[in-house]
């Protein structure tokens, strides 16, 4: 297996710290080899296909894990089938036929993942689907294991599916952490394509981990995500709407004095993504 993941930086973010009143850091996982957490996730699958001899791999996507898993695939040699709602951005399908994957349209992300679902067991592939494999998760807590040398009181999520904030929670929990899980949902959002929905596909355990760590799920508007992605890019980050609506989740959270905000997506992927969010000028 080829691999590249490497601890990431894990940054105080200083205009953002002045702007909340608190210590705010990001955990800068769009250092990652394709610019989003997602790589932990690739990795772990492909080590766990690596030992089970599996050469097909599918999932359903709507960018990031895409270009992800496509990449990983295509380095190591192995066949790999993308799933894509057919709405899905130019310029996020460009880096997917980058890597050469089968690629299957659908009408709706949904629709993406039951087609994927079918198809694994028709074709034959590992089937890789937000809340099938345990694997993502074991990838993801290596963040949690990464940041919880110190004390927060929140840590930030953009959730989607969920696996990433399930993920992190489980490594926090084996070091003991006693941290607020705060899932930044965006339900209606034109801006934050990798969160569009709140599909939350790795219940019950979503809930459960939100649950036991006394956190939230916070919902941020458009607005909201853009003014955060303005604050980002005053700290030198120009990153993807979902990236930023954990800073723009900070403004509903109550008691906070040291925060982690999972920074996920590069905006140096997704230009005009970048180009509307940052589209007025950081006060
Ligand atoms: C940039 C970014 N942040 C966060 C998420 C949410 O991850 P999850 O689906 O594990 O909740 C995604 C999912 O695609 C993403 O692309």
């Amino acid at each position: 297996l080829i691999s590249f993941i490497r601890t990431t930086p894990l940054r105080l973010l200083e205009k953002c710290s002045k702007h909340f009143g608190c210590e705010v850091y990001g955990k800068l996982e769009i250092y990652n080899p394709t610019g989003s957490h997602k790589d932990r996730e690739s990795e772990e699958i492909l080590r766990y296909a690596e030992r089970k001899n599996i050469w097909r791999l599918g999932i359903a996507s709507t960018g990031n894990a895409a270009i992800s898993l496509a990449a990983y695939t295509y380095i190591n040699a192995l066949k790999c089938y993308i799933f894509l709602p057919k709405t899905i951005a130019a310029e996020r399908l460009a880096q997917i036929r980058a890597f050469n994957p089968t690629i299957n349209f659908s009408d709706t992300y949904d629709e993406a993942i039951a087609q994927c679902n079918e198809n694994a067991e028709r074709v034959g592939f590992l089937n890789c689907n937000p809340g099938v494999r345990v694997e993502k998760i074991i990838g993801d807590s290596k963040i949690g294991t990464e940041i919880a040398k110190q004390d927060w009181t929140h840590v930030v999520v953009p959730t989607n599916n969920g696996t990433l904030l399930v993920g992190i929670w489980k490594g926090l929990r084996k070091a003991d952490a006693r941290t607020r899980m705060v899932a930044a949902v965006a339900k209606q959002t034109k801006l934050a394509e990798g969160i569009a929905g709140f599909h939350r596909n790795e219940e019950p355990a979503l809930s459960k981990a939100v649950k036991d760590s006394k956190g939230a799920v916070v919902e941020v508007l458009d607005r909201e995500i853009s003014k955060a992605a303005q604050l980002l890019a005053s700290d030198g980050l120009i990153v993807e709407g979902a990236a930023a609506a954990a800073i723009a989740a900070l403004e509903r959270l109550k008691h906070k004095s040291k925060v982690c905000c999972l920074i996920t997506g590069s905006g140096l992927k997704f230009p005009s993504c970048v180009r509307e969010l940052l589209s007025t000028q950081p006060t």
